[in-house]
């Protein structure tokens, strides 16, 4: 313990010892007492220096008291000392910092006043270094909080302050305009007006924890809208010391994630629909990491048809999953190609976990993200079951062509049933549609005519006169000229034709052909004076075929007259009546040698055939009754 007892003065120093009352006041006290003479030297002082500054008395005393203050403080403390002087009555206050038997500075409120002796003041030191603490920190708080209140005023971001109670204290013009309120409108709320219910407990936990630790508090919450919707934020409370009456408030800086909230929920549906379609997909498909190739994920067909869990598949190379051990060479090819971007289809064998075979057709898709390959995707289809459909596909269309054929077929006994039926009742024109459809396809396949219309035209001439079979067989047998009558009657077969095979749905205009086969480009034909343009190609070709085989074989009225002759008529009725290039290819066709009625005939229609009735006189160039 320090002695009670001053130090030992100077000789020269007329200072009486204190009283005995004054020296146990001085030795208790947490006051530093000194006396100094005017020269600034230290006389004496009581033990609290010992205490509170860890000097010895002796390390001071008769060293000048301003030797130990702080040297920001020494030019501060002249003048007091001046005026000690010049007043030598009166109290004078000084803060200023002494110098601690370690170094430090501690805070002191100097009380100085003149001594005992004109030549002596008096000194009494309060310490309040931690009064000095407190006050700047609360000017640090105070230049802290006006300087974020000047940084949020300004800043586009909203902004608002309150106290530990949650009410809010102020905010900027941003958190305004977020929120749709006016400034204030803002300060009659509290933070629970502004949050969901849902958000009020985690929210108090977060303001209370910004008040008691002092850190900041960051997380993401809705904050409600004046006219009741919700916008999502992020928001960090920061607690600070507050006003200079010392309540905490707190700032709350925020930060609108709609746009960022909006695209999550984009891309978390994206994902979702990308992943449903993963694994929906129809393909067992594996999801490789480019480089070591090493599968990251597989869909659910994958599973299914490979016979792996996804945990089996994921970490592993497919050369080890599902490539059989005799195709390993092809495996490690592929896995080469991969690395060079393969991404062509290919046929091949795959197994199962269990070791069963499978038909497969393999395609490896590079992924890339810009100039970055981030692996492959490879599908497996099962070409079992394409092959199987492509097996049912070929039948199917085998039975529709079979169909199609024996319908053809039945179309064609149909015609070839009509035509013996008209033949039978006009022995003399017996052959003669035959005859005229074998002359009618060779003219239309020359032409270069599509088969199946050259099929059409083929029906059309087997039953081109079947319309004869409404005349008196009388008539049809007549021979020589017919009267204007019976020609007319016989003229109607062209109708009569027409409106016998219009009803049958067949797949030619057979009735149409049959109803044109007497009409002549020049308008002189028959029943209706058709001209060029309105007569088809294929009743033109008919007409042609007519002709010549009406006068190149017998008739009831006349002898054959050849087909010289009738080559020879058509080409002068070429370009008029009748169709040049038609006229053409038929007198081609007959003067090389490639159509001749003999081998046409071959297969009559009708079991007999009667020769021309005797006396029949020719008259060249009269083709009247030509049906
Ligand atoms: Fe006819
Ligand atoms: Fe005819």
């Amino acid at each position: 313990m320090p002695s009670a007892a001053p130090v030992p003065r100077p000789a020269d120093a007329p200072v009486r010892p204190p009283l005995s009352l004054l020296e146990a006041y001085l030795n208790l006290s947490e006051e530093l007492f000194c006396e100094a003479g005017y020269d600034g030297f230290i006389r004496w002082l009581n033990p609290a220096w010992e205490r509170h500054l860890g000097y010895k008395g002796e390390d001071l005393v008769d060293r000048p008291f301003v030797e130990f203050l702080h040297p920001a403080d020494v030019r501060t403390s002249r003048p007091f000392f001046r005026e000690i002087r010049r007043m030598r009555t009166g109290l004078l206050t000084l803060e200023a910092r002494f110098r601690c038997a370690d170094g430090t500075y501690k805070w002191f409120s100097w009380t100085l006043r003149q001594g005992r002796s004109p030549r002596l003041f008096f000194a009494l030191g309060r310490e309040m270094t931690e009064q000095k603490f407190l006050e700047e920190s609360l000017e640090q708080a105070q230049a802290r909080m006006r300087f974020m209140q000047d940084i949020a005023e300004s800043s586009i971001h909203p902004f608002a302050a309150g106290d530990a109670g949650g009410r809010i204290l102020g905010s900027n013009k941003a958190f305004q305009d977020l929120l749709g309120y006016t400034g204030a409108e803002l300060e009659g709320l509290t933070w629970k007006d502004l949050t969901p219910v849902r958000h009020h407990r985690r929210d108090s936990r977060r303001h209370e924890a910004a008040h008691r630790t002092g850190k900041v508090q960051g997380y993401e919450k809705e904050l409600i809208r004046k006219d009741g919707s919700l916008v999502p934020v992020s928001i960090f409370i920061h607690a600070v010391a507050g006003d200079p009456d010392g309540s905490p408030i707190h700032f709350a800086f925020i930060r609108d994630i709609s746009d960022r909230k909006q695209a999550e929920e984009r891309l978390r549906v994206e994902k979702a629909y990308w992943e449903r379609l993963f694994q929906s997909a129809p393909d067992a498909i594996a999801i490789e990491r480019f480089g070591d190739l090493k599968v990251v994920n597989v869909n659910d067909r994958f599973c299914e048809f490979f016979g792996y869990e996804r945990e089996e598949t994921v970490g592993r190379r497919l050369n080890d999953l599902v490539v059989p051990e005799s195709l390993r060479k092809e495996g490690d090819s592929l896995d080469r190609r991969a690395i060079a971007e393969w991404d062509a289809p290919m046929e091949t064998v795959r197994c199962r976990k269990d070791g069963t075979l499978l038909d497969v057709a393999i395609q490896s898709v590079l992924i890339r993200d810009g100039e970055n390959s981030l692996g492959y995707y490879t599908l497996y289809r099962d070409t079992r079951q394409v092959k199987r459909a492509e097996a049912s596909l070929r039948e199917s269309r085998e039975e529709l062509r079979r169909s199609l054929e024996r319908m053809e077929r039945a179309w064609e006994q149909t015609i070839v049933a009509l035509s013996n039926t008209v033949e039978r009742k006009d022995p003399y024109t017996a052959g003669h549609q035959r005859r005229v459809s074998e002359l009618a396809c060779a003219i239309a396949t020359r032409m270069g005519l599509a088969e199946d219309r050259v099929r059409g035209i083929r029906m059309a001439a087997l039953v081109h006169d079947i319309g004869k079979i409404n005349i008196p067989t009388d008539i049809l047998s007549k021979p020589g000229r017919l009267g204007d009558m019976e020609r007319s009657l016989v003229r109607t077969h062209s109708e009569s034709g027409y409106q016998i095979l219009k009803g049958i749905d067949l797949p030619w205009p057979l009735a149409e052909i049959v109803y044109q086969h007497h009409e002549r480009l020049d308008g002189s034909g028959y029943p209706l004076g058709l001209k060029n343009g309105e007569i088809l190609l294929d009743a033109q070709i008919l007409a042609v075929a007519d002709i010549v085989e009406a006068i190149s074989w017998d008739r009831p009225y006349r002898p054959a007259l050849g087909v010289d002759t009738a080559l020879a008529e058509i080409q002068l009725l070429a370009g008029t009546a009748l169709n040049q290039e038609v006229v053409d290819t038929c007198s081609t066709l007959v003067s090389e040698g490639s159509f001749s009625f003999a081998e046409a005939s071959d297969a009559p229609l009708v079991a007999e055939r009667k020769g021309p009735p005797q006396g029949f006189l020719f008259q060249p160039r009269d083709f009247s009754n030509l049906d």
